[in-house]
């Protein structure tokens, strides 16, 4: 098994975890690119980095940045939209070029030419040297939603019923959810040399012992992590207590 698993006993202690190994990533290759992800999950390891970077300890001046995924229809000034999640979590705090940071543009005109301008793009930069994912309640990454295919590259996504109900929490109402995204294909990311898969809480139990021990299917996205070769896990106590009640093996 190439999985390796971080349990931290609540969600400070899990980010801090998975802010080692960003850390570590970016000061062994100070001109890395880092795969990013959005959503509640991450934000205590962005905070943990920011922390770092202030003292001193991080620097993030050759480091560049590829988000996973976008609304279609919001743009940086949208509050909603992730390109402003990042600038106001990570980026606005950070010594980041703001020029060596990518998000999909939600505005494109054309969606299909920008979803093949980012797959440009992340093989120009060379591809990614660590991605960081969250998991969607119901095994999307990204916002790869569960499908009878694995998308390979970027792609126009409609978001799943389950996925625009659970991301309503972010909005002033469910019907504000914009209900299609561009994606970073499995492709990129399975082709990213380390992935940092993040969960949190009580909530992802379940969908985190079916992404790393059941089938690997299309219809759990997720699952096809199973077969990358450096797979990092940070969980807290409370999203892997499925993995650790049927696997003690492991621990
Ligand atoms: C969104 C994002 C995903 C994220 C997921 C989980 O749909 N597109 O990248 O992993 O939500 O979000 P949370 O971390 O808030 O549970």
């Amino acid at each position: 098994m190439t999985m390796k698993i971080m349990i931290g006993k609540d969600y400070a202690d899990m980010s801090r975890k998975a802010a080692h190994v960003v850390s570590a990533t970016v000061t062994l290759h100070p001109d890395c690119v880092l795969g990013l992800a959005t959503g509640s999950t991450p934000i205590g390891m962005y905070q943990q980095l920011i922390k770092w970077y202030e003292a001193g300890d991080l620097s993030f001046e050759t480091v560049q940045s590829v988000n996973l995924d976008e609304y279609v229809g919001l743009g940086a000034e949208s509050d909603q939209s992730y390109r402003y999640f990042m600038n106001e979590n990570l980026f606005n705090h950070i010594n980041i070029n703001p020029t060596h940071t990518s998000v999909p543009n939600g505005l494109a005109a054309d969606i299909s030419a920008e979803c093949e301008r980012y797959d440009r793009h992340i093989d120009e930069l060379g591809g990614v040297d660590l991605q960081v994912l969250g998991i969607g309640n119901n095994g999307h990454i990204g916002f790869n939603e569960p499908s009878e295919v694995f998308e390979k590259r970027t792609n126009h996504v409609h978001l799943a019923q389950k996925t625009i109900e659970a991301n309503a929490r972010f909005f002033t109402s469910i019907d504000e959810v914009p209900k299609s995204a561009v994606t970073m294909g499995i492709k990129s990311i399975m082709q990213a040399k380390a992935i940092l898969l993040l969960a949190s809480g009580e909530g992802k139990k379940e969908i985190m012992e079916a992404a790393l021990f059941g089938p690997i299917t299309p219809k759990v996205p997720a699952s096809i992590l199973q077969l990358h070769p450096n797979l990092i896990v940070a969980g807290d106590e409370a999203a892997l207590s499925l993995v650790t009640k049927n696997h003690p093996e492991l621990f």
